[in-house]
């Protein structure tokens, strides 16, 4: 539905949200939507239900949220804007699992509205919150909708995603349910699409028979903090690869859907997760864990000091992997992904490393650098293309050059944040940029499998400096082919 159209039917829509004292409200749901007021892009008749289990009251609340909104959004938090979503939003305390408070919570709802209930909690309280919607008939409607948004992670590995998700079938229909990936929510994952296919430049080379291979770096220059509790229960593999990682390679590898509908691009979103798995026999990865150091001057614990990690902990930090893709189109072709903690940037991009021309023994006292499309996806947004031109002045001297588009370079250019497009589009109803549980299950196989052959063997932790780009062994991953990693942020492209 267009947001005009939403506008316009002016119906009550409820956003109900549980978890509403966590870190995810305070710094992403609630900055969202006061920009989305900004924007103008709510629904005239919008409220907030926040649930939480600390004891407060509405006004308290607003109060906590005016100061995070502030402290999360560009610019300065206007007294009058955060005004009106203060006063369309109550705090309502309960537990997730005593009903009661879904008896109140159904009577704030009101009988005519369209609800989104949110489940901004940890994992564990999915299927008790679930089942109690189910149990006090709040997922029905006779006119409205009533969807459920549902965080990551969505399970631990196949099995306990299986189990989540027959609960929520139990209650939602699966095209009321939003897995949200908030990656997909990027600008620049959004922007792949109309690179890869509105451009005559890139369309015909998007194959073997041009790229020699693909690489994806998703770094993080810090470390796990304060959510080790959650972590150990993750590490880098379940954490970034599984969901985020695999969801952008799918975007960048996918066969043209037959239009830009959302079903058409799950297809082809999911082929290419199913193509993976039927190569899981050539997967090959590298595993690690940061030490005690520094990032950019600052020290850094190892992450098994770090609070609420077992000190002899074999969760991984870093994850790189080299596989391939079971297509026509791909025959051949390595991708190579990597993320981590502790690393020496954040940053995260794609890079499309081109073949060599068949003319590089017309330079044979060079070695010619390969051509490479980056597609930055942040903390800049944009592309470079770096091809090979002469050298001025000197004679036919080859040197790599670059154009570089930055889309969020100019000041004033403030790109939408992935929360704020997310939310807008469970409203409006469409679920494009949402994962469908196929893609889930897929996306654990793939993942399951590298989990198993990592429990066959303790792995030599920790075995990276923060700081650095991870294990040495990620570097031989590639150089064993004859090539290397590529990353724009180090000015080394
Ligand atoms: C989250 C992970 O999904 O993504 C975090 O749980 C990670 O561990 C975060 O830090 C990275 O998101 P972004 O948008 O900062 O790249």
């Amino acid at each position: 539905m267009k947001t005009e159209e939403m506008k316009k039917q002016n119906r009550r829509t409820v956003m109900v949200i549980f978890g509403a004292t966590g870190d995810l409200t305070h710094k992403k749901l609630m900055p969202a939507l006061y920009n989305l007021l900004k924007r103008d892009l709510l629904p005239e008749d919008f409220h907030v239900i926040a649930v939480g289990r600390q004891e407060k009251t509405s006004e308290s609340y607003r109060q906590e949220i005016s100061q995070s909104i502030a402290d999360n959004i560009y610019g300065e938090l206007k007294p009058e804007l955060f005004g009106a979503l203060a006063e369309k939003t109550v705090y309502h305390r309960q537990d997730f699992s005593e009903d009661a408070g879904y008896t109140k919570l159904k009577e704030i709802i009101g009988e005519d509205a369209d609800v989104m209930y949110y489940l901004a909690v940890a994992p564990q309280a999915f299927e008790v919150i679930i089942g109690k919607l189910g149990e006090h008939g709040m997922q029905a409607h006779d006119s409205g909708f009533r969807r459920v948004v549902i965080e990551k992670p969505f399970g631990a590995d196949l099995k306990t995603a299986e189990y989540l998700n027959e609960k929520i079938n139990a209650v939602f229909p699966e095209k009321d349910i939003y897995r949200i990936d908030h990656y997909l929510g990027k600008e620049m994952l959004q922007n792949i699409i109309i690179l890869r296919f509105a451009n005559a430049i890139f369309e015909p080379i998007w194959n073997k028979n041009y790229i020699d291979n693909i690489q994806i770096t998703s770094s993080e220059d810090i470390g796990v903090g304060s959510r080790g509790g959650y972590y150990e229960h993750s590490g880098a593999l379940r954490d970034m690869l599984q969901n985020h990682l695999l969801q952008l390679l799918s975007l960048t590898v996918m066969e043209p859907p037959r239009s830009l509908s959302e079903d058409d691009i799950r297809i082809e979103k999911l082929k290419v997760l199913r193509s993976l798995n039927d190569r899981l026999d050539s997967i090959e990865t590298v595993r690690g864990q940061y030490g005690a150091g520094e990032i950019n001057g600052k020290t850094i614990a190892a992450y098994r000091d770090q609070e609420k990690v077992d000190a002899e902990s074999d969760v991984e930090t870093f994850v790189a992997t080299k596989m391939y893709l079971n297509t026509g189109r791909w025959q051949g072709v390595p991708i190579y992904i990597r993320t981590g903690k502790a690393l020496k940037e954040k940053t995260t991009e794609v890079v499309i490393e081109l073949k060599e021309t068949p003319y590089s023994h017309y330079f044979p006292d060079q070695t010619l650098k390969p051509n490479l499309l980056v597609i930055k996806i942040q903390p800049e947004e944009g592309m470079v293309v770096r091809f090979c031109a002469k050298s001025p002045g000197a004679l036919n001297q080859v040197v790599p050059v670059g154009m570089d588009f930055c889309q969020n370079c100019q000041t004033g250019v403030n790109s939408p944040e992935a929360y704020e497009r997310l939310l807008h589009d469970v409203m409006r109803g469409d679920a494009t940029l949402f994962t469908r549980w196929e893609e889930v299950e897929a996306s654990w196989i793939f993942a399951d499998r590298i989990k198993a052959e990592w429990d066959k063997q303790k792995p030599d932790f920790p075995n990276y400096a923060p700081g650095s780009w991870g294990p040495k062994a990620a570097d031989e991953l590639l150089r064993k082919d004859g090539r290397r990693w590529w990353v724009s942020q180090t000015g080394e492209i």
